[in-house]
């Protein structure tokens, strides 16, 4: 039996993925910060068919992610999904640096949070992965090639980051048997964007969940996305 958490999974990319792996016969983590959200969550999957299990999780809090780790029994994959874009406008002359603390915190501070806490389970698991699920806007390539989507000084910068953290625990990570990606599901529906996205959430969660099912000759430390790697 494979378990894998799922942090911001009550909802868009996060609820697929726990969807996908729970129709591979996986138990899955709903990793969410609100009780209700979470449960209404868990019981739609449960209703799916899926072994689905409730854990409180709020990325940004100490003391949350500590007790999440500690309510896991095993962790075999953990999906890094949890993200927001902040307020607007996030023009670079005129933005608010609490803007900028507040978008760093969810998304780069508390995926190394989250991470930190679950490598102790991650380290027990046979097949252990971590898939991070980044941007094509935090490629410094696209957005010094102009396509990167809107000028966000927040969010874009936001995902480079994540991606050189990744990139740090790839090498520290090198020579056990962690594999760890980025993915970018592309430009889908959900709240996030208002609902602007082209591509639905399965399509957004499939190179998430392809990253999370890596067979043992798989990739390490690549960021990818449904047409393929990403250029950083
Ligand atoms: N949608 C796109 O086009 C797109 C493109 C590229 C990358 N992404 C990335 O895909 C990931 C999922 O985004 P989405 O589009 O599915 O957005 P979404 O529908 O807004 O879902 C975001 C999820 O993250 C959760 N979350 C936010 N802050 C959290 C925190 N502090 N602790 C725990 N959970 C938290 C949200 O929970 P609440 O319901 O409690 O707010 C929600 O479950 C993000 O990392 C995003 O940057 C999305």
């Amino acid at each position: 039996m494979t378990t894998a958490l799922i942090t911001g999974a009550n909802k868009g990319i996060g609820y697929e993925i726990a969807a996908g792996l729970g129709a591979l016969g996986w138990r899955v983590g709903v990793g969410a910060r609100d009780d209700r959200r979470r449960e209404e969550a868990v019981e739609k999957l449960r209703a799916d068919g899926a072994d689905a299990f409730g854990v409180p999780l709020d990325v940004t809090d100490d003391e949350s992610v500590a007790a999440a780790a500690a309510s896991l029994d095993r962790l075999d994959v953990l999906v890094n999904n949890a993200g927001i874009t902040g307020d607007t406008p996030q023009d670079p002359s005129t933005i608010d640096l609490d803007i900028l603390r507040t978008v760093l915190e969810t998304n780069v501070f508390g995926v190394i949070r989250t991470t930190n806490a679950m490598l102790p389970l991650l380290r027990r698991s046979e097949h252990p992965r971590i898939v991070t699920v980044s941007s094509g806007v935090g490629s410094l390539t696209r957005q010094s090639a102009g396509q990167a989507g809107p000028i966000a000084i927040g969010y874009s910068p936001s995902k480079t980051y994540l991606n050189a953290v990744t990139l740090q625990y790839v090498r520290e990570l090198e020579g056990t048997n962690i594999k760890i990606n980025l993915a970018c599901p592309g430009y889908v529906a959900t709240d996030l964007n208002g609902h602007q996205g082209h591509r639905t959430t399965q399509q957004g969660a499939a190179t998430p969940i392809r990253l999370a099912t890596l067979p043992d000759d798989g990739p390490t430390g690549g960021f990818f996305e449904d047409a393929g790697e990403v250029p950083w």
